[in-house]
């Protein structure tokens, strides 16, 4: 069954709790945490004290998508929080490999992400070894309520042999809709990320909301 992670940057913010509760029932849900510091990206969102508060409150795994330019501090301070997966950009730092090695001591599941203008062919072959998850943008992350781009297809297919070879997931986020997904998951996702696709009418729609990404 193909994992959804609803992306809570397009929950209702004032009402977050309850939000999160509504989908608490999900089966292989995943609640993805965009963090983003004004400088890897332009937009700004939460960081260390709200991710600990939300660690508090769910039973989901988290999945934190680090977009900063030093995922190093926020590797050591989401250390004791629970999280499940954390994955930072391929593009922010010069040594990769180093800080995936150093997370892994910390985070069961420790990915690396990449921009829709970086090309796996960059990725060495001792990090693909490392990873657990890559994390393939099909929307120049900053902004939630973007368009698909659709090239993420020939994208994933150049990854397939890879994730069969070095046993990654593969975890597509941005524009993720369900006029997409199973075209998504037969390109080789096995992780989608949703936000406004999933926080969309009332609460009452949320859980078929995502179900509708596994049809
Ligand atoms: C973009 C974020 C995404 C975003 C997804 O930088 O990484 O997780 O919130 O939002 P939608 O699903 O609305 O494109
Ligand atoms: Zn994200």
């Amino acid at each position: 069954m193909t994992i959804i992670a609803p992306s809570i940057l397009a929950c209702d913010f004032t009402n977050i709790q309850s939000e999160i509760s509504v989908i608490e029932s999900s089966p292989k849900t995943w609640l993805h945490l965009d963090i983003m510091d004004g400088h890897f990206v332009p937009n700004l969102t939460f960081g260390g004290p709200v991710i600990k508060r939300i660690s508090q409150i769910t039973k989901l795994p988290l999945d934190a998508h680090l977009m900063v330019t030093n995922p190093k501090f926020h590797v050591d301070m989401m250390k004791d929080y629970g999280i499940h997966n954390i994955t930072f950009h391929y593009e922010a730092i010069d040594d990769c490999l180093e800080l995936i090695k150093y997370a892994k001591q910390f985070y069961p599941s420790v990915g690396i992400s990449i921009k829709p203008k970086t090309s796996v062919s960059e990725i060495s072959k001792d990090i693909l070894e490392e990873i657990d998850l890559l994390l393939v943008m099909s929307v120049e992350p900053g902004f939630g309520g973007q368009g698909f781009i659709e090239e993420t297809y020939e994208k994933l297919d150049a990854i397939k042999p890879l994730k069969e070879k070095y046993k990654f997931q593969v975890q597509v986020d941005g524009g993720v809709k369900n006029n997409n997904s199973q075209k998504l998951v037969t390109h080789g996702a096995d992780n989608l990320v949703a936000g406004s696709y999933v926080f969309n009418g009332n609460q009452n729609d949320y859980l078929s909301n995502i179900e509708s990404l596994r049809e």
